[in-house]
């Protein structure tokens, strides 16, 4: 996966001091459009997810841990990544390097767990409609230990919304309870766009929503989470 080189600024260090880091341009749009038309011919090999409300190219992990379907991400998820590398060779070794670049650190995948994938949202779904939930990403953070070490979230926008469609960040940072609170969930957000090829990183214990959004045009993103080790590594699944 071709991708430009971070900029100092953009690193975990960075990202301490902000709600969200946008990198603009992380691919350029050529190669942002040319996925999503892989990732579009690839419809027959996509995962349903929540009965068809959404779909993903390779096993998204709160998809299944939400539906009971934990067993199954597990069992499937070496095929998974089997599907995800047929459709866009190299992805998720880029993604890993990505993230290691940005945390200085070194990367592995995390065991047992599916690679990094794709979300697609198609036009007029529930996600266009109403939004997505107001969030934590939590699910892969599984005791309290997990959940109070450094996590981030990576989503590269491979084919935007035609029209909005981006990531509200509130203020709220998950401490003790998994469901934002109502004061959390209506605290004044900030809402960050992006064209294909950018990308966000945000804090996984940071609260946030993606926007509802209009248009012909699926939104195509690819996701990773990360988990700092007390070891000093990453994992990264998705
Ligand atoms: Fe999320």
């Amino acid at each position: 996966m071709k991708s430009r080189a971070l900029l100092p600024r953009e690193s975990w260090e960075a990202l301490r001091e902000a709600r969200a880091l946008r990198l603009p341009a992380l691919l350029d749009r050529e190669t942002a459009r040319a996925m999503s038309e892989q990732v579009l011919a690839a419809r027959e090999r996509w995962t349903e997810d929540f009965g068809g409300a959404q779909f993903s190219l390779g096993r998204a992990f709160y998809t299944h841990l939400e539906t009971g379907r934990e067993r199954h991400y597990f069992k499937d998820a070496p095929k998974a990544d089997v599907r995800v590398e047929a459709a866009l060779p190299g992805m998720q070794a880029g993604v890993r390097a990505l993230v290691a670049a940005f945390v200085s650190e070194p990367v592995l995948p995390r065991p047992g767990f599916c690679g990094p994938g794709v979300h697609v949202f198609l036009p007029g779904c529930e996600v266009a409609k109403k939004g997505g939930s107001v969030h934590f990403d939590l699910e892969g953070l599984r005791d309290d230990a997990e959940r109070g070490s450094p996590a981030l979230s990576l989503v590269i926008m491979l084919q935007p919304a035609e029209e909005r469609g981006g990531l509200r960040i509130f203020p709220g940072r998950f401490s003790g309870s998994h469901r934002a609170t109502a004061a959390e969930s209506k605290a004044p957000y900030e809402t960050l766009a992006y064209d294909a090829g950018d990308a966000l990183v945000f804090e996984s214990q940071r609260l946030h929503q993606i926007e509802p959004f209009a248009g012909a045009s699926p939104r195509i993103s690819i996701t990773a989470h990360a988990l700092r080790r007390p070891a000093g590594h990453w994992e990264v699944w998705f």
